[in-house]
């Protein structure tokens, strides 16, 4: 087999550095062209020197002098600032990585799916905000998506076996649909699962981010707090599967031992299981159809005991709930949803307003906030900005009464 040829956005994330720990894994699997971080230019350096990428793009232009210094004469090309840095995954590839976190990462996933791509796509928030448009360009493109987020590659592979019946269908489509009778997701309800509900105006940002099952970058640990993660997922599972919100069921499951289920229409249900191990997902969009070979913790079903699952409580996760509500509503809704969550929880993370108050502002932007269409991804973006500047004016306030 010929090695795979990766550019990954995000090196230096959670997704970025577990996507290098699989090339270390399978040095003989894959080699680098390009990668792409935000601001963290001496890891970014390092990781250079290391995998000798072709081309380096880093977002932020303070720590270009010293990146500059850091590879004088290594003969690695080097970019910055968002657009050279998008532009990037347009360079053809065996594999793209989207691993930028939040709407950032849209402009490299439009990038790669209109060149054609095969993208390996762990950016939920561009789908969230802009699916219509990614799924199309991916369409009009000849574009493959492959769902890096757990439980979709869940899905994907339970979904793979059927599809071998389906030679014609390249990745999961709506094509075929009537066979399957709905998907579900798990969730592990995060750190606050069992916290009593009065407690949750205490809780700080350094509670919230941290884990009980994954180790994750700071925005999707707190998202898994409220489980606006979750909410998310149901988004881009309906673009990612072509479907309705009715067909995709969520049950938390503490052990996060099965990632994710499909329900055929014959009675049978196929899950897929694995440790809490963000490496195994990767894995297997980096080497589909196939597997890599390499050397993961085994799945240690004695030690593990039981599987639970219960429904998903609304009180405890209202921001599940809006995320819903905003998958029936359509339109530019998810887009509103998702960008008032970003101003949320950075505001949280930054400790100027509380964990509640993040849900109350998302509630509050999709009630009184912005609208617009989605038609274009022009449009989608100026309702994202309109957002952002509206639940920033909602912060000021809120962070006001969290500092009396
Ligand atoms: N972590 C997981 O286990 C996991 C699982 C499923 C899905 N996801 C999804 O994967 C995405 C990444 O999550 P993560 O946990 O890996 O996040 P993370 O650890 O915070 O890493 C984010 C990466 O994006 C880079 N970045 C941020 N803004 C950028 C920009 N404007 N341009 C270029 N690079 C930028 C960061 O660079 P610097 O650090 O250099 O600033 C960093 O490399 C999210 O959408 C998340 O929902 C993650």
């Amino acid at each position: 087999m010929s090695q795979r040829r990766l550019s990954i956005f995000g090196s230096t994330g959670s997704i970025g550095t577990s996507t290098l720990a699989l090339v270390d894994a399978a040095p003989e699997r894959f080699t680098i062209e390009c990668l792409v971080a935000g601001g963290n230019y001496s890891l970014l350096a390092e990781q250079a020197l290391k995998y000798r990428p072709r081309v380096v793009g880093l977002r932020d232009e303070t720590g270009l002098a010293a990146l500059q210094t850091a590879l004088a004469g290594s003969g690695i090309e080097l970019v910055s600032g968002q657009r050279d840095c998008d532009a990037l995954a347009r360079i053809p590839v065996d594999i793209v990585i989207a691993g930028i976190t939040g709407l950032a990462g849209l402009g490299s996933v439009m990038a790669a799916v209109e060149a054609g791509q095969t993208l390996a796509l762990a950016n939920k928030e561009s789908l969230v905000s802009a699916g219509r448009i990614v799924m199309q360009a991916a369409r009009e493109n000849g574009a493959r998506i492959l769902p890096l987020d757990s439980e979709h590659n869940a899905i994907f592979q339970c979904w793979a076996g059927w599809q071998s019946h389906h030679p014609e269908l390249r990745m999961p489509t709506s094509d075929g649909l009537q066979e399957i009778s709905h998907i579900c997701l798990t969730a592990s309800g995060g750190p606050f699962r069992t916290m009593a509900l009065t407690d949750f105006p205490a809780i700080t940002p350094a509670q919230a981010v941290k884990h009980p099952n994954w180790s994750m970058g700071q925005k999707i640990s707190v998202d898994s707090a409220t489980m606006m993660n979750k909410g998310l997922e149901v988004i881009e599972a309906a673009w990612l599967f072509g479907l309705e919100s009715d067909a995709i069921e969520v049950l938390v499951h503490p052990q996060v031992a099965i990632h994710g289920l499909v329900y055929f229409r014959d009675g049978s249900v196929i899950g897929q299981m694995g440790t809490t191990d963000m490496k195994t997902p990767i894995s297997y969009a980096l080497e589909w159809p196939n597997r890599l070979i390499w050397d993961p913790e085994p799945l240690d079903l004695v030690t593990l005991g039981r599987l639970d699952f219960y429904a998903v409580d609304d009180s405890r996760y209202p921001c599940f709930a809006l995320a819903k509500q905003a998958l029936k509503v359509g339109g530019v809704m998810p887009a509103v949803l998702n960008a008032a969550n970003e101003v949320a929880v950075t505001a949280f993370l930054a400790d100027r307003i509380s964990f509640p108050a993040i849900s109350a502002l998302v509630n509050d932007v999709m009630q009184r906030g912005p609208v617009g269409s989605d038609a274009s991804l022009d449009e989608v973006m100026a309702v994202d900005e309109a957002t952002r500047m509206f639940a920033g004016e909602i912060v000021e306030n809120l962070a006001e009464k969290y500092a009396e």
